[in-house]
């Protein structure tokens, strides 16, 4: 068995609840080195365990047996360090660790990739195994995690079932013939493993449906995967969804709990992450609390798709230079005409509601007009959309006559079947875990967010 090392994170806890850190002593610690300097007598080393964001300073000195060795420890280097801490409470860090031993648990090679100067996100990229050896994907990745802990808190806490639907399925949630085929022999995919086409999944909705409406409250939480060729900063191939639905919910209801899970998250970040988001405010993106901090402040504005392309016709008379200045009712906004409605018109997160019907997926709730479906797009400024939900068509004749257009009724009578074996009115929606966590952190590529991201071309590790 290996000897238990205190971590740098339970130091600063012991600290906060105002213990005395020295009844710890002696102290063992393990990580990484992210710095060493030294001199004839003294030297410095600047350890982190990744247990917290934060590093701690080690002093060594003459006294040490292998003090010559422990001066050529690299950047990089894995060491266990014993000794004795001590409070430095006038110096910038409070306490520092006086070493009685170093030892060198994992040497570094000659090629090892990070340097101790600012490396650019893009060749970050390139070595994703080593990022979180990073101050900025330290932070970024556990920023990620407690945003997860966060999902599950606000769903769990307000009477949601976490709901495991299948990566593996025969539908195309979305329709949008996105979809990744599975197979085993490519020769015949058809008559594969599962004796009909499967692919992965790109959304949990029509399999967490039936669990609303025998639950009432549910959500999914997991990967999806999206055969998307849109090079973007926003797109990958595969990322997670939160998606949660909710039985005896309208459009205006689902837009309640979008805004309030919502919210929710950030300020859990914000409380439970304020290291990391102060690194993302100085470092990564300037002004990311103070803007986090307004969106908690103000209700998110709520605007109809009928509205906003008239605000867009407006912002075309007045010479906005929009690439596609062609507004009509009826288009698919592009991501330039989203985020001119949430940075220039609205200054702020906002909903987009009432989509017309042609635009958006099958699933969703006719309006009596005729013309438009419940849905609501949450948009967000510097990145557009982050959450697309909607009420779902609860109507089994409806529903029956356009998937029957669409021809994907075989394979999906079970979903059609829930409209008339005690359907009801439900909503739902689909959070961009990922999306989100570029909001929450200033971050503004989709492959800075992902441990290991998936784009079209791009699949190195
Ligand atoms: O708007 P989407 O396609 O909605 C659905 O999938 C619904 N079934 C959700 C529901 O109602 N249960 O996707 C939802 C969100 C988007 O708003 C976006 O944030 C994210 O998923 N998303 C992507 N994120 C990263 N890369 C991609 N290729 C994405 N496609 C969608
Ligand atoms: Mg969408």
């Amino acid at each position: 068995m290996q000897e238990k090392a205190t971590t740098i994170q339970s130091l600063f806890e012991s600290l906060k609840a105002n213990e005395d850190l020295t009844k710890k002593n002696p102290c063992l610690l393990k990580g990484w080195v992210r710095t060493n300097r030294s001199s004839k007598a003294i030297g410095f080393l600047e350890v982190n365990d990744g247990s917290c964001f934060k590093s701690i300073q080690v002093v060594y000195d003459e006294k040490l047996a292998n003090f010559a060795e422990v001066g050529h420890i690299l950047t990089g280097a894995c060491v266990a360090v014993r000794g004795e801490i001590v409070l430095t409470p006038e110096m910038k860090q409070p306490f520092e660790l006086h070493a009685s031993e170093v030892e060198l648990l994992g040497d570094v090679a000659e090629d090892y990739p990070l340097q101790k100067k600012r490396m650019s996100l893009e060749y970050l990229r390139e070595i994703a195994p080593m990022r979180p050896r990073t101050n900025t994907f330290n932070a970024l990745y556990r920023v990620r995690s407690k945003l997860a802990l966060a999902v599950h808190e606000y769903f769990q806490s307000n009477g949601f079932v976490y709901v495991h639907t299948p990566e593996i399925t025969s539908n195309d949630a979305e329709g949008a013939g996105q979809t990744f085929t599975v197979i085993t022999d490519a020769k015949d995919p058809i008559n594969d493993f599962y004796g009909r086409k499967v692919s992965l999944t790109v959304s949990g909705q029509l399999h967490v449906e039936p669990f609303a409406l025998s639950f009432g409250k549910v959500y999914t939480f997991g990967p999806t995967f999206r055969a998307e060729k849109s090079n973007t900063t926003r797109h990958a191939s595969e990322f997670w969804m939160i998606e949660p639905e909710i039985a005896f919910a309208d459009l205006s209801d689902d837009m309640d709990v979008m805004e309030d899970s919502i919210k929710f998250c950030i300020r859990y970040i914000l409380a439970n992450c304020p290291d990391e988001m102060k690194f993302f405010d100085t470092f990564i993106a300037k002004g990311t609390i103070e803007k986090l901090e307004a969106v908690l402040a103000k209700p998110f504005v709520r605007m109809s798709y009928t509205e906003g392309i008239e605000r867009l016709k407006e912002a075309v008379k007045k010479g906005h230079p929009f690439e596609n200045k062609n507004i009509e009712w009826g288009m698919d906004l592009q991501s330039e005409h989203e985020r001119y409605l949430t940075e220039e018109v609205v200054k702020g997160p906002m909903f987009l509601t009432d989509y017309p019907k042609e635009i958006k997926a099958f699933y969703m709730k006719e309006n009596a007009d005729g013309k438009t479906v419940a849905a609501a797009d949450c948009l967000v400024p510097g990145e557009g959309e982050i959450i697309g939900g909607s009420q779902r068509e609860d109507n089994y004749d409806v529903l029956k006559a356009k998937m029957d257009k669409l021809g994907n009724t075989e394979g999906l009578e079970w979903y059609l079947n829930l409209r008339k074996w005690g359907g009801c009115v439900h909503s739902g929606f689909g959070i961009g875990f990922d999306r989100l966590l570029m909001y929450i952190t200033g971050v503004a590529n989709i492959r800075d967010t992902e441990p290991y991201p998936r784009t079209s071309s791009n699949l190195k590790y």
